[in-house]
This record gives structure tokens, sequence and C-alpha cells, in this order.
């Protein structure tokens, strides 16, 4: 199986980006990061891909019904395309992705989120999980839709949300998040993901880890 090239979109840390670098230099997925995007000069992310040698660019991209946006949406497709890339991935990346982008990467382009999707959509899911007052809270891989935060789910970690959590949370949604994001990109290279309708199936899959349903607080009966 030939090397899956990656795009991978960031605005923050990027230690999603981290994670799968890691994952792609490990051999535990068989794809390259061949470019790094951003709409934040200053983004942390940047400076580590290029710490890893793989070229980085500021694409700035302006309100989404701007001009500036057109052009940002025509910059992606092309340093997609001059990269040679055939999956992107949106890793923290906080704003929406434009129609020249999903007509080049139709059910090519994957999003992670800190929350259980269809819940808590938006830019702040730990926070808003924890002020709801849910008792598992986690994250998703999805296909991305041009709405914010739809499309088909890949695979879901659940996280227990334990008394007086505060930041904790999100550090521990993010860490499960590290996980499944190298997952799905695997299976995407291995071409073991199909979409029906708005669900994903993926081919010989095996039993979800912890059999067992997280239940918190716990049982005491
Ligand atoms: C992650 O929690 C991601 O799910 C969300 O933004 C955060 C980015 O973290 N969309 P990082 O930049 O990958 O560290």
């Amino acid at each position: 199986m030939s090397q899956l090239n990656l795009g991978v979109f960031v605005s923050g840390g990027g230690t999603n980006l981290q994670a799968i670098i890691d994952a792609c230099e490990g051999g535990r997925i068989e794809a390259t990061v061949t470019v790094v995007i951003s709409d934040r000069e200053k983004s942390y992310a940047l400076e580590r891909a290029r710490s890893h040698g793989i070229l980085a660019y500021h694409v700035p991209v302006g309100k989404s019904d701007s001009p500036e946006f057109a052009a940002a949406d025509r910059r992606h497709v092309e340093l997609l395309r001059e990269h040679n890339v055939d999956l992107v991935c949106l890793a923290g990346y906080m704003r929406l992705i434009g129609p020249n982008m999903f007509a080049a990467y139709p059910e090519a382009m994957l999003n992670i989120h800190p929350a259980l999707l269809p819940s808590f959509p938006g830019t702040h899911g730990p926070e808003d999980a924890a002020e709801y007052g849910v008792k598992v809270a986690g994250c998703t891989v999805h296909f991305a839709w041009p709405e914010f935060d739809t499309g088909p789910i890949i695979i879901q970690a659940a996280v227990p949300v334990l008394p007086d959590d505060g930041d904790s949370l999100a550090a521990r949604i993010l860490k499960q998040e590290h996980k499944i994001y190298p997952q799905a990109i695997q299976w995407y290279a291995e071409g073991r993901l199909h979409i029906e309708g708005r669900c994903v199936i993926l081919e010989d899959a095996r039993p979800p880890t912890i059999m067992e349903a997280i239940i918190s607080p716990g049982l005491e009966i």
C-alpha cells in the first residue's frame, strides 16, 4: 500500500498535528505529512512542522464572505495539489473551509472535535459539556461536511467527567484525541472506511476498546 500524503490544517498549539507526525514517523500509520497550513502566523503548530522538516504555510483567511476568504480557499487547493495531498486533516483548525476545498477533496477531509458529536459542536466542546453537567464527555473524528462539526462519524472516545474537573477535562479529552486521530487516518489509508448516508462502516472492525460501558459516577450496588 503506498503512503498516504496528508495536508494538515491547524490554528493553535498543534498537539494533534504532533500526534499525527509521531505516528507517521513511528511507522504506526502508512502516511506522511507533506504540508501544514495555518490561518495564524504565530501558530506554534507551524514551528512543530518546520522542526520536522515539513513545509508549513501561513494563509490568512479573512471573514467567510470576503474576497480574502475566497482567495484563501483557492490558495489552499493550490498548495494541497502542489504537495500531492490525498487526505486533508483539520487538526484544531478554527475556520470555515471553502467550497473549492470541498469540491477538490470530497470524502477526503477529516476533522477532530473535543466532544461526543452531535453534542456540543463549536469552539468550547469540553467546557460546554462540563457546564451542561454531562457525566460522560469525549472526542470525535468525522468526515468534514461544509457545516461546522457535522459529517459522518468515524471514531469516538468517551471520557468520564470527574467532580471539580475544571481544565483537566479538556486535557484528558485531548489525550484521547491523540490516539483516535492517527487511528482514523490509518483506517482511511487501508481503504476500510465506507460512508453510507450519514454513517461510516469500518470493514472488519474490532470490538470497542473497553467492552463494557463507561458508567460515571461509578456504580455502588
Ligand atoms: C483540540 O481539542 C481539537 O479537538 C480542537 O482544538 C484543539 C486543538 O488542539 N478542535 P491542538 O492545536 O491540536 O493542540
